[in-house]
């Protein structure tokens, strides 16, 4: 059974009186101590998904409708107090920007005691002791010394490893992991991706990573969920989606992973951009600019089917079978 499921979720952002789905109908499960990645490009819906998976999405934006099941709780019913509960004890996240979740004025080793607290009753010298554990849990050498630090005072692979020790503070069943590695170079991020791959095995944690960087997936990942628009467009197992992705959007994104063996290692991106959420295509979101895109795709919205077993993709060439 899934520890978590998301059922048909639906989160709208509301601007001058309109609707506008930055998550649309989004459904896929996470199994225990198993790992999915949701990945898309930049606006794709990545974050608000992980939000309204914490119950955190601010106004203008708003879940519609839709369910996130945790064991048996369903997270999108529960109260604020109730998700309280819940946040940070059984699943935590890591926010995409390091800087902005940690206070600039607060010691570091204090920020970590903060996030034991919210969750466990413990004395003065445990809390500090249990703090300085999980500084060296996640890599930083010097933890007595550094318990007194600033953030200024880390790098940002240091700040990094540094969410992750209050993310896991409380052991959380599910860490949400908003591009975790994206602002950090090569080796820091395999240093980061490590470290998640440890406590992962260590705490049997399930791990929801939100990335738009492939080499990060194939590294990471079990299943794979691909994100356009708010819209699901592929769903499978990390190997099926690299042995043969499906949709002409993941194909697209998989032509931009440069290469080791290519001596320009230019970066090629997906030709156009991902519209705004106010000017959605009709049809396919994908269709403006996909390469295959019939008339058909311009008017109606492929439904997302399965294809081939456990493999599932959105896209109107699958019913002329020319996108195989
Ligand atoms: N507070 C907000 N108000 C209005 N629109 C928003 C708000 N937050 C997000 N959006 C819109 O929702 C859509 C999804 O955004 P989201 O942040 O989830 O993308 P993402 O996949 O996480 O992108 P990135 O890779 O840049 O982090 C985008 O079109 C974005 O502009
Ligand atoms: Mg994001």
């Amino acid at each position: 059974m899934s520890l978590l499921t998301i059922k048909a979720l639906k989160t709208y952002f509301y601007l001058d009186g309109e609707a506008f789905p930055a998550v649309d109908d989004v459904s896929f499960s996470v199994e225990k101590g198993k790992t999915v990645a949701v990945i898309g490009e930049s606006g794709s819906g990545k974050s608000v998904t992980a939000l309204s998976v914490m119950g955190l999405v601010d106004a203008p934006g708003r879940v519609v409708s839709g369910e996130v099941i945790y064991e048996d709780q369903v997270l999108t019913a529960l109260s604020e107090k109730q998700l309280q509960a819940i946040r940070g004890k059984e699943i935590a996240m890591i926010y995409q920007d390091p800087m902005n979740s940690l206070n600039p004025y607060i010691k570091v080793g204090k920020q970590i005691e903060e996030a034991i607290k919210l969750h466990e009753r413990i004395d003065k010298v445990s809390l500090k002791t249990k703090a300085i554990e999980l500084m060296r849990e996640v890599g930083i050498t010097d933890a007595e010394m550094r318990y007194h630090q600033l953030p200024s005072s880390f790098s940002g692979g240091m700040r990094q490893r540094l969410m992750i020790a209050m993310a896991i503070a409380c052991e959380p069943k599910i860490l949400i992991a908003d591009e975790p590695t994206t602002a950090l170079d090569v080796t820091i991020q395999a240093e980061i991706l490590d470290l998640l791959r440890k406590l992962r095995h260590k705490n049997q944690m399930s791990i929801i990573l939100n990335t738009h960087d492939l080499g990060v997936v194939a590294e990471m990942a079990d299943d794979v969920v691909v994100l356009y628009c708010g819209k699901v467009m592929e769903i499978t197992s990390n190997k099926k989606l690299f042995d043969k992705p499906l949709n002409p959007y993941t194909q697209a994104l998989m032509t931009c992973i440069p290469r080791i063996d290519d001596r320009k290692r230019r970066l090629e991106t997906i030709k156009g951009y991902v519209p705004a959420l106010t000017k959605l295509p009709k049809g396919c979101k994908f269709s403006d600019r996909c390469q295959h895109a019939m008339d058909k795709c311009h008017l109606e919205l492929p439904e997302l089917k399965e294809i081939e077993v456990g493999h599932y993709s959105r896209c109107w060439l699958h019913e002329t079978d020319a996108v195989k």
